[in-house]
């Protein structure tokens, strides 16, 4: 028993029969059918108060980079080692499934790429990962800067007020503020929706997050109470939800029927030759409804754009969040990130070009994604028999698994393995520009960008499935660039203009986590205008 129950201490006693029933059911569970997999002791006191991840990491330390782990009535892999994380999501990926994601997602996605079965996803992933081709990303880069240019002139005009009360610095949650710029991008981009939320609230806003917010509370809670019969009807908040829903859906009908009766040939036309800078309209949508005529179903289109509001939202959100309250502690590196903004663009706003040459602020987003991953954890169940390589360290043999074992590839654990990064804690942007032969690690092929010419940003091919911000293989996320180029414009432009610290200490930066690793309570900085620039 890992708690010790202190006499006459209630909580610890309580704590202490939690964590009999868990060690029971953990050995009892362990008796099953995993051959020699090492297995987490996991007690159910381990995950409360603290986001799931965090008692992953310390499971890895301890039993390896693939162990079973075992809670309440369910049973878990947990990965941690790139070669089986390749092998599960690019070498196999056709044995699994979203599993459990999928069971949580598909009543707010429906059929959409994330939580879709097999055949569909197929069908889908053809039809619009084509949509994010280079002339669209281009076209896109000027929605990134229109919308940061909002959020820096909201900025402005906060600082401006306060300087008439004779402060030089404004106290704000930047998380909401990059939650709002991050809506305003994907309602823009994807279907040509302008949300405005960075100045203004609205009933479509306020729906958008309350699922959001259903959609972490369901990944957090072991129980599908929604599934219950009824529960639609009789839960207030599954009422609540059910409203929301309807109202994004209603908006979402509205904008595909406005895009099909809109059609026109001369756009198809200018689609069809890349010539997107030209279109008034270059939004996703646009390309799904005049690419494919006017016969595509209602209610899958509904759903891709559905999953993209929520697949593009909070985590672009979050990589920004992540950013800042790193840089904040380490005042050198912004420094250093202003010099490069300074150099490559002076005032001016940046370009599909200029981002080329933001090389720091480029390293800097792939760092923060690095460190606190969007999603911390990837989610997958067999759907066949399969055997696991054993992973660095692990059995030789490898591990058989039965269909339908559940599977968390922690990509929270892979990003700071010890085994494969140095100071796999600090925040160090320059670490991608040193290539790392792998000598000692069997069957890894160390870090080398020869691996992905062309690439702007470090991933999966170069790291050889060390680094995995996007996923990998077949189900690798289609909005890639796209987020990594959003979130290198609103960074740079932001540090064109603005100084940023934290109010309180790092430490009072409570995390949690659902879909995306966020604040407790907000980000809380204060900004101010450079003072160099003054
Ligand atoms: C899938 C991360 C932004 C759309 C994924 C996956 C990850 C991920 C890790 C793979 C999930 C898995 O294998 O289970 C991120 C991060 C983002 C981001 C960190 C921001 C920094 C976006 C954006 C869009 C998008 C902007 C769309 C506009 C999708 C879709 C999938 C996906 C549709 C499912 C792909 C498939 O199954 O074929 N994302 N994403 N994501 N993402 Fe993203």
């Amino acid at each position: 028993v890992r708690c010790q129950a202190v006499e006459g201490d209630k909580r610890g006693a309580k704590r202490n029969v939690f964590d009999n029933a868990s060690n029971l059911l953990t050995n009892f569970l362990s008796g099953g059918n995993l051959g020699s997999m090492p297995i987490a002791e996991g007690a159910v006191s381990d995950l409360v108060g603290k986001p799931l991840f965090f008692s992953l990491y310390n499971w890895f330390l301890q039993h390896g980079s693939v162990y079973k782990l075992a809670f309440g009535p369910k049973a878990f892999v947990v990965v941690s080692d790139p070669m089986v994380v390749r092998h599960i999501l690019r070498e196999n990926a056709f044995s699994y499934d979203k599993g459990v994601l999928a069971d949580i997602l598909e009543p707010i996605m429906g059929k959409g790429l994330i939580p879709a079965d097999l055949d569909t996803w197929k069908q889908r992933r053809r039809v619009i990962a084509p949509g994010f081709h280079n002339s669209y990303l281009e076209a896109m880069v000027k929605t990134f800067t229109t919308c940061s240019e909002r959020t820096i002139s909201k900025f402005d005009k906060l600082l401006e007020a306060k300087g008439y009360g004779g402060q030089n610095s404004i106290e704000l949650d930047l998380e909401a503020e990059f939650s709002s710029l991050a809506l305003d991008v994907i309602g823009l981009s994807v279907f040509n929706y302008d949300f405005g939320s960075v100045t203004k609230e609205s009933p479509v806003i306020k729906a958008v997050y309350g699922t959001l917010f259903e959609a972490e509370h369901r990944s957090t809670f072991y129980i599908p109470y929604w599934k219950l019969p009824f529960a639609s009807c009789i839960v207030p908040r599954q009422r609540k939800f059910q409203r929301d829903l309807k109202i994004i859906n209603d908006c979402l009908d509205e904008l595909i029927r406005n895009a099909k009766e809109s059609r026109q040939e001369t756009d198809v036309e200018k689609l069809q030759q890349r010539d997107y800078l030209n279109l008034k309209d270059a939004s996703l949508l646009r390309f799904l409804v005049d690419m494919r005529g006017v016969d595509v179903d209602d209610r899958q289109l509904r759903d891709d754009l559905m999953t993209m509001l929520i697949a593009g939202h909070e985590t672009t959100a979050a990589v920004l969040t992540w950013a800042v309250f790193l840089l904040a502690q380490n005042p050198d590196k912004m420094k250093k990130a202003q010099a490069e903004v300074d150099s490559v663009l002076g005032s001016d706003r940046p370009t599909y070009e200029s981002l080329k040459k933001l090389q720091y602020i480029r390293l800097i987003v792939v760092e923060s994604l690095r460190l606190y991953p969007q999603p911390p954890l990837l989610i997958r169940r067999s759907l066949k028999p399969d055997v696991l390589p054993g992973g660095y360290k692990g059995d030789k043999d490898g591990y058989p698994i039965p269909a339908g074992t559940d599977v968390f590839l922690s990509v929270y654990n892979l990003h700071r393995s010890p085994y494969f990064w140095d100071n796999p804690h600090d925040f160090e942007p320059e670490r991608f520009l040193v290539e790392r032969k792998n000598e000692e690690i069997e069957g890894w092929a160390g870090f080398d960008p020869s691996r992905s010419p062309g690439a702007l940003y470090p991933n999966e091919i170069i790291s050889d499935f060390a680094l995995l911000p996007f996923g990998g293989g077949p189900r690798k996320c289609v909005g890639d660039q796209f987020a990594l180029m959003e979130s290198t414009v609103a960074l740079a432009m932001l540090l064109q203009k603005f100084d940023v610290g934290l109010r309180g200490t790092p430490e009072s930066v409570e995390l949690v986590t659902g879909a995306t690793i966020h604040t407790k309570n907000g980000l809380w900085c204060n900004l101010r205008t450079r003072s160099d620039l003054q």
